[in-house]
């Protein structure tokens, strides 16, 4: 396994489109398997492939906390096929916006279909704090980043710390 490069804002590949994969297999285990590493070394709780530099429609995502049993989830071209009417608003934070937060509105569940690390297709519904996760990651799919969508006013304030935090940085 290896560790992968995070691409950050305002790299363009992460306002691309991602495409559809068009078979599991090992070549895509084995690079599952980096974005899973990538992600546990970046403590975050999900990456999409775009994300390191590649605009395929995969994304990984680990919502256990530390020292808990891992319990990784494997998505392959993955799909909301229903949204509830109910909205919830929580913090969110992107391993491409580094050591940024802000509140944003998602849909309190969602229906998800995906094909899994042996790509065997699954339908689930989704709750709670996955919920949110399977949608920021999602996003990242088809080039949105939780920064559009929030108010332009709070963006511009988030992009300005960030831009400070790059600047003490150099
Ligand atoms: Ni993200």
């Amino acid at each position: 396994m290896a560790l992968l490069k995070v691409y950050e804002y305002p790299d363009p590949i992460l306002k691309k489109k991602a495409e559809k994969v068009e078979k599991v297999d090992d070549e895509l285990r084995r690079f599952m398997d980096d974005m899973l590493e990538t992600m546990y070394d970046a403590v975050g709780v999900g990456l999409a492939a775009p994300q390191v530099g590649v605009s395929k429609r995969i994304v990984v995502i680990d919502t256990t906390h530390e020292g808990e049993k891992p319990e990784p989830l494997y998505l392959v071209n993955p799909e909301i096929i229903w949204k509830s009417e109910e909205k919830v608003c929580g913090e969110e934070g992107c391993l491409s916006v580094p050591e940024q937060r802000a509140e944003v509105e998602r849909f309190a569940s969602v229906k998800l279909r995906y094909l899994d690390y042996d790509g065997k297709e699954h339908e689930e519904l989704i709750e709670d704090f996955l919920a949110i996760v399977v949608q920021h990651e999602l996003d990242h799919l088809d080039g949105i980043l939780y920064i559009d969508r929030i108010s332009r006013l709070k963006r511009q304030m988030l992009l300005k710390k960030l831009q400070k935090l790059r600047d003490g940085q150099e």
